[in-house]
């Protein structure tokens, strides 16, 4: 393991091996996120139900990037736990005003916050915030540059265990997994690789053109594609990703035209697919871009349930994040 991804793991795991922060989900082990999906079952058995567990916690949402989904079940998570939550908007902070990043956390820390959830273009944004904290207080990764979106790998996971038996398989041990499009510039790729793996997932693919799949992939346990026909062949579930121009500089694809030409997931192209293989997205999707529309909303498509997992998969994570702080101090939810 790199000295970077020791230090992340050293962060957030504490000397007993809970969640302290949640910053990647490289170095967390299959007991650990079993634990979590296994939590996350328990509160999407009963939703909309609230629940005590951070009653007299206040959350704030720190989103310097862009987000429907997750802020908004990040919200709704907190809600759920009884917690006090605040949307900092980020534009009309005093971020604006040449405020840093560490002074904006000191700041609000001295308003007694208990977690943050942060998203932020630079990688490594939520790692730096984490090793400013005060004890006791928790940083939540909601997506960095490209480096990790742990919640949507731990999402992506729920639904795919939670769908198990439609795909026909037993465990992760028998599934084969394609990532499509933008592997490249995608924080999600990259969270759902570490996840799969420590899954246990039979086998990983990653399809795109070469210019969007990055060098050394097979590294991280992942087999590269270039043709998506040859990618797709006996996969039994897919995830698409979006081309993330936002982090793009230069020319990866000759036009999207054409990227959705050799990549994009067509009801033609779904026919290439098993029987029972799923289709999923983390969002937002383009349409005529790396999917169809019809494909996005069709019968194999799991795309609305990703985002409904999201909240259950979030207030699990939350929980133990508070659990394990109440028994640090003693104190009683
Ligand atoms: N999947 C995802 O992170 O979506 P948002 O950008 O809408 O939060």
């Amino acid at each position: 393991m790199k000295a970077t991804n020791r230090a992340t793991q050293d962060l957030q795991l504490d000397p007993r091996g809970r969640l302290r922060h949640l910053l990647s989900i490289e170095g967390l082990s299959r007991p650990l996120l079993t634990k979590i999906l296994d939590r996350a079952q328990e509160f999407a058995a009963t939703p909309g139900r609230k629940h005590e567990l951070l009653h007299g916690k206040t959350v704030v949402n720190l989103f310097f990037e862009a987000s429907t989904r997750t802020r908004t079940t990040f919200e709704l998570a907190a809600k759920r736990l009884s917690a006090d939550v605040i949307n900092l908007d980020v534009a009309g902070s005093s971020t604006s005003k040449g405020e840093t990043l560490l002074d904006t956390l000191a700041t609000l820390q001295a308003m007694q916050v208990d977690m943050f959830v942060i998203r932020h273009s630079a990688s490594g944004a939520a790692h730096f915030f984490a090793q400013h904290t005060a004890p006791g207080v928790s940083v939540l990764n909601a997506g960095d540059g490209r480096h990790a979106h742990p919640t949507q790998a731990l999402l992506d996971m729920f639904t795919i265990r939670d769908s198990l038996k439609r795909i026909g398989k037993k465990d992760f041990g028998a599934l084969r997994v394609a990532i499509v499009g933008d592997i490249l510039h995608s924080r999600v790729a990259r969270s759902d690789i570490h996840a799969l793996r420590a899954l246990g997932t039979r086998e990983i693919r990653v399809i795109g053109p070469r210019t969007l799949i990055p060098a050394h992939v097979d590294q991280l346990g992942a087999k590269p594609y270039y043709r998506l026909e040859e990618g797709l062949d006996g996969v039994d579930v897919v995830i698409l990703l979006r081309l993330q121009r936002e982090r793009m500089s230069g020319y990866y694809i000759p036009s999207p035209g054409e990227f959705y030409r050799s990549f994009g997931l067509t009801r033609a192209r779904l026919k290439q697919l098993g029987p029972h293989a799923i289709v999923m997205h983390p969002g937002p999707i383009n349409r005529g871009v790396e999917i169809e529309g019809d494909v996005a909303y069709g019968e194999r498509s799991l795309i609305l349930q990703q985002v409904t997992h999201g909240i259950a998969v979030r207030m699990a994570v939350m929980a133990m994040l508070a659990e394990r702080d109440d028994a640090r101090t003693g104190a009683t939810p």
